[in-house]
């Protein structure tokens, strides 16, 4: 049995910079036509040299697959000017906002979700027609962040009803409902997310390689995420949030947040469709609606998939790095043809 797959599309992924850009950058331009690549380097991506520096490495990183395009985000700043955000708008296709230390390289993200304090930026960019892409959790209890910050959510989105915003890697039932409540709301969706529970990473042995932000919540939250996603729901889109960190720094104590998925996430995207009877609505989480909801056409590239077991290495190297990918040392169904 075999898959096709046209321009697949990752929609929030980490490419990082320098020795691991190389190392991870070609795994995911090997199978997708697309991505968009996240801001936070250290320091972030916040100006146009930053930024077009950035494209430039990207691209070298990316050279022997001609059939590949990155598309690079700036890091929200609440100060950003609409002469500034009018120059550069043709280079980006969205700014993600980070609220200041809820995640990995996020401690220069917004001190304040006061929709006052944002009010400039958002004004630009709801004007320029610029896409928002959201971190959206709270510094309250881990398992409730997500949901605290649903009514941030709602006033961003209804005082700027012409702003596109992406709920970026919804991890709740509590995001899930409120997606359909404003007509400018998108999401993202994780592969784990679609998986695991906080049982898959805290309830036997401390699983490092699973721990990511937003953490994985409770079986109810997993099944309606699973049910959204594969459904097709239009609003709905695939950001695998493949966030590589060295080995040592996953398996340390004190260990960094994001799992890797990029190499394994088309395949086992196969599987759980194919699992849930819904084959057919793959292209258009993995596809079809990024194309619409961020208004562009995809390098045509057609992926095949075997349906054939894939033994995940226990490791990705190269340029002295070493990564540990999700389902390591595990065999798939699904293979790349
Ligand atoms: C991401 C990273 O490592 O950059 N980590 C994560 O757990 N997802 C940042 C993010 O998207 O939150
Ligand atoms: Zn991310």
């Amino acid at each position: 049995m075999t898959l096709r797959l046209s321009s697949p599309l990752d929609m929030h992924i980490h490419f990082r910079d320098e020795e691991m850009l190389k190392l991870v950058a070609p795994l995911t331009a090997k199978t997708f036509s697309g991505a968009l690549i996240m801001p936070n380097l250290v320091p972030p991506i916040t100006t146009k040299e930053a930024l077009l520096s950035y494209i430039k490495r990207i691209k070298e990183a990316t050279k022997e697959q001609a059939d590949f395009e990155a598309f690079v985000t700036l890091f929200f700043q609440a100060d950003y000017s609409y002469e500034f955000l009018e120059d550069i708008k043709d280079s980006i296709i969205g700014i993600k906002l980070y609220p200041a230390g809820v995640t990995t390289n996020s401690e220069t993200g917004v001190s304040s979700m006061d929709i006052n304090v944002l009010r400039p930026t958002l004004e630009s960019m709801s004007k320029l027609g610029i896409p928002l892409c959201v971190h959206g959790e709270t510094n309250g209890f881990v398992m409730d962040r997500e949901k605290e910050f649903m009514p941030i959510y709602e006033s961003i989105a209804s005082a700027f009803p012409d702003l596109t915003i992406i709920m970026e890697h919804i991890t709740t039932k509590a995001a899930v409902d409120l997606l359909d409540k404003y007509p400018n709301l998108y999401a993202t969706i994780t592969l784990q997310h679609l998986i695991i529970t906080l049982d898959d990473v805290a309830g036997g042995m401390l699983k490092p390689h699973l721990f990511c932000k937003p953490i994985a919540k409770r079986p109810e939250d997993r099944d309606a995420l699973l049910h959204l996603a594969i459904s097709g729901h239009p609003k709905v889109m695939f950001g695998s949030d493949s966030a590589p960190h060295p080995k040592h720094k996953k398996e340390a104590c004190g260990c960094a947040a994001g799992v890797f998925t990029a190499p394994i996430a088309l395949q086992v995207l196969a599987q759980i469709f194919e699992d849930n009877n819904a084959l057919d609505n793959l292209d258009k989480f993995i596809s079809l609606n990024a194309r619409k909801i961020y208004k562009f056409t995809p390098i045509e590239k057609t992926i095949t998939l075997i349906k054939k077991d894939f033994s995940v290495p226990s490791s990705y190297d190269g340029f002295n790095q070493t990564v540990v990918p999700m389902f390591a040392n595990e065999s798939i169904p699904w293979s790349l043809k």
